[in-house]
């Protein structure tokens, strides 16, 4: 299958243009690196033995997408492209809507000239909002979300839901992530935000690096076992094949579906840190701060729905998930 992956050097995006590449599948990728380096495409080639096909381009232009469209028969697309920030979209909201809507529209009136019928989404569990309980199952309502950001993942749900709805012979999965971690065994790919990272596994792994002092835990006071939050952390290698999965789901059928990808479990921050100490050796210094506005103190999936119509479950463990975000830092720092 031939697959376009906007937003495909990124970091869910390339480990995942690694496992269509190893599953003998051809990869397009259209990125325009805002949040990047072009770097990741020898990367991919050097893990696959591989080359993807790149466009350096923004979803939201017209004429590169007719580009990339005219010049490549496309089967199916995997739309990862946007960005991602929650604290940074309160305070841009109009770029966040902007770039995530508007490159979602260019994106399927592309499809739709071209007949292109079949796409998986980078869709999110914020959009379960702060009122469902745990754990989180596709069927609960989905109508407030917590942050521009959030509502733009909603938005765009909606936006496939009403394009499905006209074109029932459209084919979508809509694919929840928890929270993605970890990075490629070889250490050539993984997380690498720019600046001070916002997320937990990045902040510690630089943190062990010596890049940062300290890591603050935002909060302990929470009503869980050890008292600080709990999220259900996966293997990006992991949430990858979970793509290769959707497409195939996507091609034996039409309509959309929403499916959580998570483990089912609920690992708190505490845990993370001393698994990550433990794995690996190192030391990473903490002391414990007050709460972050806006964090619930669980989030973790139902991850059932995945393992019964996608064929998949995760494999790796949270030690691996450690192991693999140091080794990345380490090879990266190199
Ligand atoms: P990322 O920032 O590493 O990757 C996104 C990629 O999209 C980047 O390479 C960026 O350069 C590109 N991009 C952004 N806007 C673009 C545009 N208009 N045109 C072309 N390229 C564009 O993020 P990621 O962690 O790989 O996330 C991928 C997707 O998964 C995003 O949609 C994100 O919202 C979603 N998601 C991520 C997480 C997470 O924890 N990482 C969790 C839930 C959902
Ligand atoms: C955040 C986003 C979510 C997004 C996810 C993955 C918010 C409110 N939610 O989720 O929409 O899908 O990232 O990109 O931002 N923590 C610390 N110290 C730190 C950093 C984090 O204690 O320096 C704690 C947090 O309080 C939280 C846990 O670690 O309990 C995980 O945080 P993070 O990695 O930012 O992910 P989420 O908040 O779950």
């Amino acid at each position: 299958m031939n697959v376009l992956l906007t937003g495909g050097l990124g970091y869910i995006g390339s480990h995942t243009c690694v496992e269509l590449l190893n599953a003998g599948h051809q990869a397009v990728i259209a990125d325009n690196l805002c949040n990047a380096y072009g770097s990741v495409l020898d990367y991919i080639e050097q893990i696959t033995g591989k080359r993807p096909i790149f466009y350096e381009c923004d979803v939201q232009d017209r004429d590169a997408m007719e580009r990339v469209f005219t010049e490549n028969k496309i089967d199916a697309v995997i739309h990862f492209a946007g960005l991602k920030a929650v604290g940074e979209s309160c305070r841009i909201p109009l770029a966040y809507y902007r770039n995530n809507l508007d490159s979602t529209l260019t994106l399927l009136e592309t499809m739709e000239r071209h007949g292109c019928k079949r796409l998986v989404f980078s869709s999110s569990a914020t959009v379960y909002g702060p009122d469902n309980p745990v754990p989180y199952r596709e069927d609960m309502p989905c109508h407030v979300a917590t942050s521009p950001y959030g509502w733009t993942k909603a938005m765009i749900e909606q936006i496939i839901r009403d394009y499905v709805s006209a074109n029932p012979d459209f084919s979508a999965v809509l694919l929840r992530y928890f929270n993605p971690v970890g990075a490629h065994e070889s250490g050539l790919i993984g997380d690498d935000p720019n600046g001070v990272p916002n997320n937990l596994m990045p902040y510690i792994a630089r943190v062990a690096g010596r890049q940062l002092e300290k890591l603050t835990v935002f909060g302990d006071d929470y009503d869980t076992p050890d008292g600080t939050c709990l999220r259900d952390y996966l293997h990006v290698v992991d949430l990858a094949k979970g793509h290769i999965c959707a497409l195939d789901y996507a091609a034996e059928r039409t309509g959309v579906d929403a499916i959580n990808l998570g483990t089912g479990n609920g690992v708190s921050v505490l845990e993370l840190l001393h698994t990550f100490i433990r794995v690996n050796g190192v030391d990473v210094p903490y002391v414990i701060g007050g709460r972050r506005d806006g964090d619930l103190a669980r989030c973790y999936a139902n991850a059932e729905k995945a393992e019964r119509v996608l064929h998949w479950k995760t494999e790796k463990t949270v030690e691996d998930m450690c192991r693999d975000s140091w080794n990345f830092i380490v090879k990266h720092s190199k």
